[in-house]
C-alpha cells in the first residue's frame, strides 16, 4: 500500500516535471508557473494588486506571469510603454482570443477584435462618426447638457439628505452614449434601459471577479453551468433588443441625413454597395454594444472619484467653484471650449482622473508578431497586460505622484500643463476611441455640478476611503455624499 502510494507520488512528480511550462528564450522573467494553473495559486484573484506589485519589483519593468498555460508579459512605467505601444505600435496591437470578453463578442466591434481591417475600418468608422455627428442638429455638447440637466434635477430633489450616488452617475454616462447610438436618450426606469444597465452590471461582475479569471484560464470548465452561462446568455438578450431597435431605424431613417450613430452606420452600408464588408448586422450590434460597455463604468466610476476627492478637499472645491463662477458668469451654461480659462479645474479634474486609475490594466493587449521589448524576446500571440496605473503613480514623472494634488497639472505660471506619463487612456493605435467624448462630459458634468451644487462629506460616515475596488474598472468603494444648493451668478 505504501509502496504503492509512493511510486504514484514519484510518478506525479515526474509527470509535473515533464509537462513542466518552459518560458520561450530570453523571455521576461517571472515566477515558476505550476502546470495548468500557471501562476493563478500564487494570486489572490481577489485582489492581485498587493502580490502583483511584488513581483514587478522582483523582475522589473517587464516581467511574466502564466495565466494556466499562456504566458503574459506585464509591462510597467512609461518608458517600457511608449517603446511597446508607440514605438513598436503595430506588434502591440492586437487582443488575446479565447478569454470571456471575446467570446461574448466573437472577435466582431472593436474593442476585443483583433488587429485587422474588420477592427480598424470600424475604428475609424466610429471616430469619424463621433466628431460629425457633433455637426448635425444636435451638438454632442447638447447631448452630454441634456442629460446634464435630469441628473440637476435628481440631485435638486435630494438635496439635504445623503444619498449614494452610483446610479445616478452610471445611469447618465450609459444614456448620454444612448443618445449617440440610439438618437434619445431612455427615461431611467424605462424596461429597455433598466434591462440594459443590469445586463451590464452583472457582466462586469463576472468578467471583473474570480470566475471571469476562471474562465479565461481554465477552458475545460467553460461548459459546465456555471455563472459566466449567465453572462453570455444576457449579452445575447440585449443584442437582440438592439437589434429591434436597429430594424426601426431601418424602418424610418432617411439616407444621408443620420439622426445617430445607428443612421451612420445604414449609410455607410448603402455607400458600400453589394460588397460591404467588413460592415454587417453582427459588426453593427458588437460595435454598439462595445461603445455601451467602454463608456458607462468608466466615465461613472470617474465622476464618482472626482465627486469623492471634491468632499475630501473642500478647499480645492471651493476654488474650482470660484473659478467657474467667474468664467461663467451671465451665461447659463457651460460649453467645453470654457475650459481654456478654467486651469485650475481643469487640473482638479485631471488629477481626479489620474487617482482614478479607472482602467488600472488597461484592456489586455496580444502580440500579432514575434518582437522585442526592452531587450526581451516576445513570441506572436503573447497576452499583453500593460499597467497604466504604473505610469499615473510612477515617481519621476510626477510632482505629487502619490498624493492627490491639482499642481501635478499646473506650471510655474499657474497654467494647466498635461504630463506625458497622463495616460488613462492608454497610448498608440489601440488607445480609447472614446477619449475625446469622455473628456468632454467629465468636463460639462462636472463643472456643471459644481456650479449647482456644494458637495459635503456626510458627518457620521467616518473619514473619506480611497481605497479603490479593484476590477477591469477600477472605482472607490460606494459612498454617501450630501449636496447644498448653491446660488448661481447668472
Ligand atoms: C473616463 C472615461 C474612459 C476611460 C478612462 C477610458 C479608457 C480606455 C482605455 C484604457 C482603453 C484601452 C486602450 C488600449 O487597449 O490600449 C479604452 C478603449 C476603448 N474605449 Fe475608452 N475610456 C473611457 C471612456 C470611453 C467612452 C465614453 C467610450 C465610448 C464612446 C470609450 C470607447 C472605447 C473603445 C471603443 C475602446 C476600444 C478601442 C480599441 O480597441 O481600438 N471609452 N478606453
Ligand atoms: C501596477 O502598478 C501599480 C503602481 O505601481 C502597482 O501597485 C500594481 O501592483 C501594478 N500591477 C501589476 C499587474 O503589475
Ligand atoms: C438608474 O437606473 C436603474 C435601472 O433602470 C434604476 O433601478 C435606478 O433607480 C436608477 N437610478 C436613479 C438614481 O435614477
Amino acid at each position: 500500500m505504501v509502496v504503492s502510494l509512493i511510486l504514484l507520488w514519484i510518478g506525479f512528480c515526474l509527470l509535473l516535471f515533464l509537462i513542466r511550462t518552459r518560458r520561450p528564450k530570453n523571455f521576461p522573467p517571472g515566477p515558476q508557473p505550476f502546470p495548468i494553473f500557471g501562476n493563478l495559486l500564487q494570486l489572490n484573484l481577489e485582489n492581485p494588486v498587493i502580490d502583483l506589485q511584488k513581483l514587478s519589483e522582483r523582475y522589473g519593468k517587464v516581467f511574466s506571469l502564466y495565466f494556466g498555460g499562456r504566458p503574459a508579459v506585464i509591462i510597467t512605467g512609461v518608458e517600457a510603454m511608449r517603446e511597446a505601444l508607440v514605438t513598436k505600435a503595430v506588434d502591440f496591437a492586437g487582443r488575446p482570443d479565447g478569454v470571456l470578453l471575446s467570446h461574448l463578442t466573437q472577435g466582431k466591434g472593436i474593442i476585443m477584435a483583433d488587429y485587422g481591417p474588420g477592427w480598424k475600418e470600424h475604428r475609424r468608422f466610429a471616430l469619424t462618426t463621433l466628431r460629425n455627428l457633433g455637426l448635425g442638429k444636435q451638438s454632442m455638447e447638447e447631448r452630454i447638457l441634456g442629460e446634464v440637466s435630469h441628473i440637476s434635477a435628481h440631485l435638486e430633489k435630494c438635496a439635504g439628505q445623503p444619498i449614494d450616488p452610483q446610479t445616478l452617475f452610471h445611469n447618465a454616462s450609459c444614456d448620454i452614449i444612448c443618445s449617440i447610438m440610439f438618437g434619445s436618450r431612455y427615461e431611467y426606469d424605462h424596461k429597455f434601459f433598466q434591462a440594459m444597465i443590469k445586463m451590464m452590471a452583472d457582466n462586469s461582475k463576472i468578467a471583473n471577479g474570480p470566475w471571469g479569471m476562471i474562465y479565461d484560464t481554465m477552458p475545460l470548465l467553460r461548459y459546465l453551468p456555471l455563472p459566466f452561462q449567465n453572462a453570455l446568455r444576457d449579452y445575447h438578450t440585449i443584442k437582440m433588443h438592439v437589434l429591434d431597435v436597429v430594424n426601426e431605424h431601418r424602418a424610418t431613417h432617411t439616407p444621408k441625413e443620420p439622426r445617430d450613430l445607428i443612421d451612420s452606420y445604414l449609410d455607410e452600408v448603402d455607400k458600400r454597395g453589394k460588397d460591404c464588408a467588413p460592415f454587417d448586422d453582427g459588426q453593427m450590434l458588437t460595435m454598439l454594444l462595445d461603445l455601451l460597455f467602454a463608456g458607462t463604468d468608466t466615465t461613472s466610476n470617474t465622476i464618482r472619484s472626482a465627486v469623492l476627492y471634491f468632499m475630501a478637499y473642500p478647499d480645492i472645491q471651493a476654488k474650482c467653484q470660484q473659478e467657474i463662477d467667474m468664467v461663467l458668469e451671465g451665461k447659463d451654461e457651460p460649453c467645453f471650449e470654457d475650459r481654456h480659462h478654467m486651469p485650475y479645474t481643469q487640473a482638479v479634474i485631471h488629477e481626479s482622473q489620474r487617482s482614478a486609475s479607472t482602467l488600472p490594466l488597461s484592456v489586455f493587449h496580444c502580440t500579432t508578431k514575434d518582437t522585442g521589448l526592452m531587450g526581451y524576446d516576445i513570441p506572436k500571440g503573447t497576452l499583453v497586460i500593460q499597467n497604466l496605473s504604473s505610469a499615473l503613480y510612477e515617481e519621476k514623472h510626477w510632482k505629487s505622484p502619490h498624493s492627490f494634488d491639482p499642481s501635478n497639472f499646473l506650471n510655474e505660471q499657474g497654467q494647466f500643463e498635461k504630463p506625458p506619463a497622463f495616460m488613462p487612456f492608454s497610448i498608440g493605435p489601440r488607445t480609447c476611441l472614446g477619449e475625446g467624448l469622455a473628456r468632454m462630459e467629465l468636463f460639462l458634468i462636472l463643472v456643471t455640478l459644481l456650479r449647482r451644487f456644494q458637495f459635503i462629506w456626510p458627518e457620521d460616515a467616518g473619514e473619506p476611503d480611497f481605497t479603490p475596488v479593484f476590477g477591469v474598472t477600477q472605482a472607490p468603494k460606494p459612498y454617501r455624499m450630501v449636496v447644498k444648493l448653491r446660488e448661481i451668478m447668472t
